[in-house]
């Protein structure tokens, strides 16, 4: 169910493509889903920007069934009942309901609620939980002997007496499909809400004498709602410091991982070591034996082994070989391929870049769209110039150049192995291999020329 528009988050963005651990909710949940169920079983309920949420899932493979009107989780279910009827195809005789704003459900627990629904035989099982602040969910009303569930009863429509019960219903269910089905035409929306709830479905097949059955969820924290921004954050938090604790299972040390943002699909290799304040987000894969130190953020990244990120680094969708050791406050830009024990220094920033083998650049430097070979020595404050305003060119520079600071190599130009260029250097042409470049005016020495000045002055001083 995923067609809600999220009113009570007061956000233009609708809830279920709101993020947390890097991911939108729904992201999540369909993730949850296809570990149990393959894609093209899966369905989204959407409405309230029904397009916008489908392009951001689509990708996923699971189809959609439109709710035009967001009229109750019932009414959702409603919509679903008429894709059936007019899609034809066989109805399963099970069906597993998830919520699109709960989004830490596990697989595990999925699949145990869908095997105590088929042990029990039930024509309903709810996924329940006891959490510290029941305040807002739908409670579980047990009946007398306790085991079975009477009902499910919204937090607006609770009586005096059942203000107490402390059971919530986590919006998760499975149910016996024909029996789901056969009751959907029969809710009403007479209630604080005014909309056709799916939780009243539970009532209904209890007075048929039909099975009805609650099943614990094992964590508390894995069916909690998202439905403010406050509680989207603690599910964030909670998500993140459950990605550090699987990095750290893993052989990775994280300090103060509390400090650090983490996205969910992150890959860290054992031995390394993650600094307090550091963020890794999206796809990022760092290797064994590396070290991110504090205040780096690395996105869409792939990092090898023993790599040194000193502090305050950006890096988004970089490539660092093995051993490289970048920063501190590097800004490594898109396509950004750095080779294995290449330096890329303070105050560097490269984008669209290969770096051989062993080559440095370490201070004030500019790289975009250049080629560059092993063992290169880039000086301080060296520029590509690599924009005539109208269009990128690429500069090449082959193994082992020389290039003094303050150089810079208007492109498209190219540089031949072993090549020096002279610090101070505008090289606008081609230099050859093994050649030196010089592209400045030659320097002007006039000796005694202060002391001359000064004579001059003082002259004109007595006068
Ligand atoms: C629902 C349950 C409540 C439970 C809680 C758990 C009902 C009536 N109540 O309440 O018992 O404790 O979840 O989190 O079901 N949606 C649609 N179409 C609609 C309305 C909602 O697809 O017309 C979707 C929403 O996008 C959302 C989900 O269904 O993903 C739940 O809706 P929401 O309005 O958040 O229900 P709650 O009030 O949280
Ligand atoms: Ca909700």
């Amino acid at each position: 169910m995923a067609a809600g528009k999220g009113t009570r988050l007061k956000s233009r963005r609708p809830k279920v493509l709101h993020e947390i651990g890097g991911q939108a909710l729904l992201e999540h949940v369909i993730a949850a889903a296809k570990t149990v169920v393959p894609a093209q079983k899966i369905y989204c309920i959407i409405g309230h920007e029904a397009g916008r949420v489908q392009k951001a899932v689509e990708r996923t493979g699971v189809g959609f069934v439109m709710q035009a009107e967001q009229r109750g989780t019932g009414h959702a279910l409603q919509m679903v009942k008429a894709w059936f009827a007019l899609n034809g195809g066989p109805v399963p005789e099970h069906l597993l309901v998830l919520s699109g704003d709960v989004p830490l459900i596990r697989p595990e627990t999925i699949r145990a609620l869908c095997e105590e629904h088929l042990q029990e035989g039930a024509a309903m099982t709810i996924l329940t939980a006891v959490p510290e602040n029941p305040h807002g969910y739908g409670r579980i009303i047990r009946n007398a002997e306790g085991k079975r569930v009477a009902g499910i009863v919204e937090q607006k429509d609770l009586q005096p007496d059942q203000l107490s019960v402390a059971e919530i219903n986590s919006g998760i269910y499975c149910f016996e499909t024909a029996k789901l089905f056969q009751k959907l035409d029969l809710l009403s929306n007479s209630n604080a809400n005014s909309e056709y709830y799916l939780t009243d479905v539970a009532h209904m097949l209890v007075a048929d004498g039909e099975r009805v059955v609650a099943l614990k969820a094992e964590s508390v924290d894995e069916v909690l709602g998202a439905n403010t921004i406050a509680e989207m954050m603690h599910l964030d938090a909670a998500m993140r410091l459950a990605t550090a604790r699987r990095l750290m299972a893993q052989g990775v040390t994280i300090f103060r991982p509390e400090t650090c943002v983490i996205d969910a699909q992150v890959e860290v290799g054992a031995d390394t070591i993650i600094e307090p304040y550091v963020q890794l987000l999206g796809a990022t894969k760092i290797g064994i034996e590396s070290r991110i130190r504090s205040y780096s953020v690395v996105q869409h990244s792939v990092l090898g082994d023993g790599v040194l990120v000193r502090n305050g680094c950006i890096l988004d969708g970089a490539e660092v070989g093995d051993g490289a050791i970048l920063g501190p406050y590097a800004h490594l830009r898109p396509e950004s391929r750095i080779g294995d024990l290449a330096h890329v220094g303070n105050f560097v920033e490269t984008k669209k870049v290969t770096m051989g083998k062993g080559s440095k650049a370490n201070h004030l430097t500019y790289l975009g769209d250049a080629i560059i070979g092993a063992g290169v020595n880039v000086g301080a404050g060296v520029i590509t110039c690599n924009y005539d305003g109208v269009n990128k060119h690429t500069t090449v520079i082959g193994d082992g150049v020389f290039v003094g600071s303050d150089s810079t190599l208007i492109a498209p130009i190219t540089v031949g192995n072993q090549a020096y260029i002279a610090a101070g250097s505008s090289i606008t042409d081609d230099v050859p291999e093994g050649a030196l470049a010089f592209g400045r005016a030659r320097q002007v020495t006039k000796t005694g020329w202060v002391a001359a000045r000064k004579a001059k002055a003082a002259k004109q001083d007595i006068k």
